[in-house]
């Protein structure tokens, strides 16, 4: 490695290998500019290559035998201490994070927080069993324990730059695996403070090693690379089933979180302003930009009115706006790409002749904001009601009986998550048993994830073991099954 520079006080724009903070190989950069004002950069990031990919490998390799080799206790030490740091950064980092990607600031906040919660529970993993005893039919003894993978490369997206590459990495080092951690393109700014929490933390050097660039160039080569024993990806489908081919080709273990489609269900005996607040929060959000976000709400037709009219009254008081606003709930998508994705999925929507109820275009001049959008009347079989629009747009659906809303809600390729508004016991418990998700939710909205319970979903919306909770052990260790007859 060349051009070796001393760790920084605040993150550097510079990849973190080996244990030091180091320009890409190529020497090139790019610049990443804030979505409330564009004309504005955050700063200049690494445009990694394959051979920064290379070098990242090389280090999480010679650092793995003795991280492995290490007692899980002193492991789990590191993280709380890295956690320690996060929460004493924790106002730096939201607000570097809404500068960004333009999630409010009052999301951002929690996102920081939750980031060191997640490395707290894992370091805490470390004091509960992780085998099993049994007894052979012979009546020797035979137990089964946990071995690390190996090296786990990480790819994360720009949506959650805090917390996924926490809820990856945190169980991944826990369990005795180094890492090589990618950071989403659009939102490397946070992911650097990650690194810089862990170098604070005295972490072994290659243990972490953190590469910002292109998925397309980094990502790829870290798929490619034979060194890498397990990817974790989280992202959009077409790159996620690329990535599994290639990499299950190559003999990797692959983790895949991917896009979702997320009904929520309203009966008529709902609590409405429950429901109504809900769906706004989980349709609007982070402007929608959620994996788990609502993207479609079926109203059972005695409450449809009323639920609609106090929707929109939602729409009309929630402040749409600068994200560094603590008041804003709905901020700019992160980039122009996007922003042009989302707008052209709603004037698409608007000349199939949808009914827009609120909202349809830009918020204002500024930014990438565009207005919580509502359509309503849209067929099943719409785009809309089937494709994922990462933006704030979700549509209004009626409904007669719950074994049609749960058809329907059943009806796409997608299994994220699925949520009813219900008092209903009986209600409830059908849609615990028959909703298409891998995640559902009884009176509470679409998105969230706590940190200590398995999260993951099913159909074309991932594939492989789940993550966070105790499900993380699965895929970040090997399982081996000891038999010993004294
Ligand atoms: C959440 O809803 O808080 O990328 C987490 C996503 C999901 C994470 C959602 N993988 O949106």
């Amino acid at each position: 490695m060349t051009d070796v520079v001393d760790a920084p006080a605040r993150p550097a724009r510079l990849n973190y290998v080996g244990g030091s903070w180091v320009p890409s190989a190529s020497g090139e950069t790019y610049t990443k500019a804030n979505p409330m004002r564009p004309s504005e950069t955050v700063g200049k990031f690494s445009s990694s290559s394959e051979a920064d990919a290379g070098a990242a490998v090389a280090a999480a390799r010679a650092a793995f035998g003795a991280w492995a080799a290490l007692p899980m206790a002193r492991r789990a030490g590191y993280l709380t201490a890295a956690a320690a740091v996060l929460e004493s950064r924790l106002e730096e980092v939201a607000r570097d994070m809404t500068i960004e990607m333009g999630k409010p600031l009052r999301e951002a906040r929690g996102e920081a927080a939750r980031a060191s919660q997640i490395l707290r529970f894992a370091a805490s993993e470390a004091f509960r069993p992780v085998g099993e005893h049994f007894e052979q039919a012979s009546g020797a003894e035979v137990s089964t324990r946990r071995r690390p993978v190996g090296v786990v490369a990480l790819i994360t997206p720009w949506n959650f730059p805090c917390a996924i590459p926490v809820w990856k990495l945190a169980p991944a080092l826990v369990y005795g695996n180094t890492v090589v951690l990618k950071l989403a393109y659009e939102a490397p700014l946070t992911g650097l403070h990650i690194a810089q929490a862990f170098a604070e933390a005295d972490l072994p050097a290659g243990v972490l090693n953190v590469l910002t660039g292109r998925g397309s160039t980094v990502g790829a080569a870290l798929v490619r690379d034979e060194r890498v024993d397990a990817i974790s990806f989280t992202g959009s489908v077409p790159t996620g089933r690329s990535v599994r081919d290639e990499a299950t080709k190559l003999g990797k273990r692959v983790q895949l979180e991917l896009g979702g489609h997320n009904p929520l269900i309203v009966m008529a005996d709902a609590d409405l302003d429950r429901a109504v607040e809900a769906a706004y929060a989980g349709a609007f959000w982070s402007a929608g930009q959620k994996c788990t976000a609502t993207r479609r709400i079926f109203v059972q037709n005695d409450v449809y009115d009323r639920f609609r009219s106090q929707l929109l009254a939602r729409i009309e008081r929630g402040k749409v706006g600068d994200p560094l606003d603590p008041d804003v709930e709905v901020g700019p998508i992160v980039n122009e790409t996007q922003f042009d994705d989302v707008m052209g999925a709603i004037n698409r929507a608007r000349d199939a002749g949808y009914a827009v109820a609120a909202g349809g275009d830009r918020a204002d001049d500024h930014g990438f904001l565009i207005a919580p959008t509502l359509f309503e009347d849209v067929p099943d079989d719409a785009f809309l009601s089937c494709e994922e629009v990462f933006g704030p747009v979700t549509s209004l659906y009626h409904f007669a009986t719950l074994d049609e809303a749960l058809e329907r809600a059943n009806a796409v390729e997608f299994g994220l998550s699925a949520g009813i508004f219900t008092s209903s016991l009986a209600a409830a418990a059908r849609f615990g048993n028959e909703a298409q998700a891998g995640l559902l939710h009884v009176n509470s909205q679409t998105a969230g994830a706590d940190v200590h319970v398995p999260f993951g979903g099913i159909k074309a919306s991932g594939f492989g073991p789940h993550e966070q909770g105790r499900a993380a052990m699965e895929f970040y260790t090997d399982t081996v099954t000891l038999y010993v007859d004294p």
